[in-house]
């Protein structure tokens, strides 16, 4: 598969995965095309669920294409800026078509909805880690969720496909690499043998911690920087018509 990726540099995972940082400012420099076949080709090696690889890849090149998309994602200019935008994308499609070949359809629901969203969900980590394995940048966009049905339009996207969401890829100035944003303590993520209820407490000092990084960086923020933007932002419903958009694109959640 890899006739390429030899010719780059590439990090070991475990330090890829512990050097993570979204990036949102590229360099107009072009992925070659064989390295970025290489990368597709090795997210398509992602596990999936039942084998049904309900998913696709829409790798978008097109300066215009991705003005329009970063227009449709409330104005994100590293949408425009980088120079390969993949959407990432859940797909049951190709499960019809298989159903109908052999008389039989696809019985829809939560769940088959739910496998499509994780095989995509994988296989954009995946891209992303081998993306940032040799030394590009990359930052997810759940803002392809803000105007779906616009954005199924934009790519053509058939009944029975959605963008889960976007992954930008390029290279950008080392130097200018964001500090890493720190993350909730270990101990409230990861639990041995049986799950510990988070204390209080440890949130507050994440927050100060938060707080300290995004003020290092120069942006406003309240001193409960995790515990307050998630009281307050998510007290409201986000996206509160996407189910009902998505059964439009052709998925089911019952
Ligand atoms: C599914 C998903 C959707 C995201 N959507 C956006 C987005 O629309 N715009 C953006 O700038 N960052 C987006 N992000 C990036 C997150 O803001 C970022 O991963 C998080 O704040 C942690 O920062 P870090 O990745 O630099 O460690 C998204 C991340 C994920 C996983």
């Amino acid at each position: 598969m890899t006739t390429h990726l030899h010719e780059v540099i590439s990090r070991p995972t475990l330090e890829t995965l512990q050097q993570h940082v979204s990036i949102r400012r590229y360099l107009p420099a072009p992925i070659a095309q064989p390295l970025l076949d290489d990368l597709l080709n090795a997210a398509r090696r992602s596990p999936t669920s039942s084998n049904m690889q309900a998913y696709s890849l829409v790798v978008v090149q097109a300066a215009e294409t991705r003005q329009r998309l970063a227009a449709l994602a409330g104005d994100q200019k590293h949408i425009e800026q980088c120079p390969v935008f993949v959407a990432i994308c859940a797909d049951v499609a190709r499960l019809h078509l298989a159903a109908g070949m052999h008389g039989t359809t696809l019985a829809q629901n939560l769940e088959n909805s739910m496998v499509a969203v994780v095989d995509a969900a994988l296989a954009g980590m995946s891209l992303a880690t081998a993306a940032e394995s040799v030394g590009l940048g990359t930052v997810m966009i759940g803002a392809m969720r803000n105007h779906p049905v616009e954005v199924a339009e934009l790519l053509g996207l058939p009944a029975g496909v959605f963008v889960v969401y976007g992954l930008c890829l390029g290279y950008y100035e080392p130097e200018r690499k964001p500090a890493q944003k720190p993350r909730l303590p270990a101990a409230l993520i990861i639990h041995h043998e049986r799950y510990q209820p988070a204390d209080p407490a440890a949130l507050a000092a994440h927050d100060a911690e938060l707080a300290a990084h995004y003020r290092s960086e120069g942006r406003t923020t309240p001193d409960a920087a995790w515990t307050g933007v998630i009281a307050e932002k998510f007290s409201r419903p986000q996206r509160p018509h996407l189910r009902a958009l998505l059964e439009k694109l052709g998925f089911r959640f019952d």
